[in-house]
């Protein structure tokens, strides 16, 4: 009788730890409406993992496979596959997502990039203006799309900054290696990184619901940069900050035609002119548009315009 009552209270207390609760911030990816969760209470890594993400107007549950939550319009499907560009499928490769960190980003330094402490730094002087503290908490979080291992999200995870960070990747790969990264390098930061699957040309993210939005050198990796900018712009809410890195080439006139042969193989853009970046961002839809640069280096930030609350009701 007694171990009867003890089950059932402990029964009780974990329906209490489990609730349905509608974050608003992350979205279907088919209708983009906000989805409601059922799992444990808070936004962190444990608590995603072990929750079930359900969007009630296309009645479609994303469970989470203890690693990840996949977020993609793949997500649920098993034989569909996109046709996807070299560029793209080369992240997806375990062995790239294997070697990624220690290798293949060290590369990068040869390029000027400043290495990832340096980097996420620069970031946050702009990623910080972004941040209300009058806010509800899920609301003051951090984007990075195209995390890759999640070096830059380990960083931000660790500054005080944010009170969440949503480690966003299209290679299950990358996410899986990111996982695994986070339990080695333990510190008890890394349970503030929650960890989706998603595609930057359609973020599953609601609009007007995210404060900022990280992209470290992957602007050069995605199919189509200005969907995925036009994205981040519709994800952001008004004063929510972009910022973002990516390569410049080194010799711009020889590289002309290398840059389109490397293109066409690759079917991503490689690096960019800075031309070409500038008018991406300065035609985004975003304003305050800025720039650092060392060497192939370049950082870019843009803001989401704030809306004076008269020019709602247009008359
Ligand atoms: C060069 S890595 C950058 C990783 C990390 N942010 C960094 O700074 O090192 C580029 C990343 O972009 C991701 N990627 C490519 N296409 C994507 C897409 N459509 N949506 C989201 N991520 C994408 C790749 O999977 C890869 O992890």
């Amino acid at each position: 009788m007694r171990s009867l009552e003890s089950t059932q209270f402990i029964l009780f207390l974990a329906f209490l730890s489990f609730q349905t609760t509608s974050p608003r911030n992350l979205a279907c990816p088919t209708c983009l409406e906000p989805l409601s969760r059922h799992g444990p209470q808070g936004f962190n890594r444990a608590a995603i993992a072990k929750s079930i993400l359900r969007c009630q107007t296309c009645s479609k549950d994303f469970p989470s496979d203890g690693t990840f939550i996949d977020l993609t319009l793949g997500a649920n499907r098993s034989t569909w596959q996109e046709t996807l560009p070299i560029g793209v499928r080369l992240f997806r490769t375990k062995w790239i997502s294997l070697i990624y960190e220690e290798n293949w980003r060290k590369s990068f330094e040869k390029f000027g990039f400043p290495g990832p402490d340096r980097e996420v730094e620069l970031a946050e002087t702009f990623l910080q203006t972004a941040v209300d503290p009058s806010r509800p908490d899920e609301e003051n979080l951090l984007v990075d799309i195209s995390c890759g291992t999640g070096l830059h999200s380990r960083r931000f995870a660790k500054s005080a900054t944010f009170t969440a960070v949503v480690a966003a990747d299209f290679s299950e790969a990358m996410l899986i290696q990111c996982h695994a990264l986070l339990n080695e390098k333990q510190s008890p930061w890394n349970e503030k990184v929650v960890l989706v699957r998603a595609d930057a040309s359609r973020l599953p993210f609601a609009s007007g619901s995210i404060s900022a939005v990280y992209s470290g050198a992957a602007l050069h990796c995605w199919e189509s940069p200005s969907i995925a900018i036009a994205e981040i712009c519709r994800v952001l809410r008004p004063g929510g900050v972009l910022v973002a890195t990516t390569f410049l080439p080194r010799w711009k006139s020889k590289l002309q035609t290398t840059q389109k042969f490397m293109r066409l193989i690759f079917g991503t853009k490689i690096f960019f002119f800075e031309d070409e970046l500038d008018e991406l961002f300065e035609t985004s839809g975003l304003v305050s548009y800025q720039k650092i640069k060392i060497d192939s280096y370049i950082m870019v930030c843009a803001r989401k315009k704030q809306v004076p609350a008269s020019n709602y009701g247009v008359k």
